[in-house]
């Protein structure tokens, strides 16, 4: 799916004291693309993501996902929108007391029977190498592992947009190196678009557009394709 940002700002707090987390922020991302977004703590990264995923809503601009300006979804629409969206977060978020194949078919439950649910979470657990672990509790499974079921679920309902916070954040190099490498692989599979938070260069390295920011806004735009263009 294409994403189109025009001129975004997202202002925190109350007049006069507000915090500008972004300050006007215009992106075209091709669908199936796979985009880094960099920048120094507090640049609106988070931020822009929230946006993107109708977690939040902008002060002013557009957000354009596919046909639909996400910047004035209410209500059911939003519910709509959130359903064709995939998140990844730094920190898992997965279900202590749930199996990996039960975390993974969550987000399915309000929708299919639960046997569909979970014939769905076991082709995901595939997918993504952990066939062997279906019966494990997070607690029982490595970093990336649990990175791996989370990236699972985020794509159980087929997204065509998956958003990732920091998601190699809590993970050494080699972790980081799997789990980006599951992502690449099982977006590229689908024709998903990836808009990917990260501090680590060499996990930005790995995507085919590194947008950097600083203070709400864009700073740099490189593609893979212009380096020693
Ligand atoms: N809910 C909020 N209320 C008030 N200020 C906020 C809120 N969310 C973010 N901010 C502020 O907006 C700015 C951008 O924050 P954001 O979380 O988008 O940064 P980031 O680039 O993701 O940083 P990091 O790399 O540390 O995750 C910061 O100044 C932050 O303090
Ligand atoms: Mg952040």
């Amino acid at each position: 799916m294409d994403l189109r940002l025009e001129h975004v700002t997202k202002s925190f707090g109350a007049q006069g004291s507000a915090v500008e987390a972004l300050r006007g922020v215009s992106l075209d991302v091709s669908s199936a693309a796979l985009v880094a977004l960099m920048g120094a703590s507090g640049s609106g990264k988070s931020t822009l993501l929230h946006l993107v995923g109708g977690l939040d809503s902008p002060t002013s601009g557009s957000i354009w996902v596919g046909e639909v300006d996400v910047a004035g979804l209410r209500g059911r629409r939003l519910v709509q929108h959130r359903r064709r969206v995939g998140f990844v977060f730094q920190a898992f978020n997965l279900i202590p007391g749930l199996t990996a194949e039960e975390n993974v078919g969550v987000p399915l439950i309000p929708y299919t029977s639960a046997s569909t649910a979970k014939a769905r979470s076991r082709e995901l657990l595939a997918e993504v190498g952990l066939s062997e672990r279906l019966d494990a509790l997070p607690g029982q499974l490595s970093g990336g592992q649990q990175q791996r079921v989370a990236i699972a679920r985020a794509l159980v309902a087929d997204p065509a947009l998956i958003l990732a916070d920091e998601p190699t954040g809590n993970l050494d190099s080699e972790n980081a190196d799997t789990v980006m490498e599951v992502i690449a692989t099982v977006a590229a599979a689908r024709g998903a678009t990836v808009l990917l938070a990260t501090h680590d260069p060499e996990v930005a390295g790995r995507c085919g557009r590194v947008v950097t920011m600083r203070d709400g806004r864009i700073v740099g735009d490189r593609s893979t394709d212009d380096v020693g263009a």
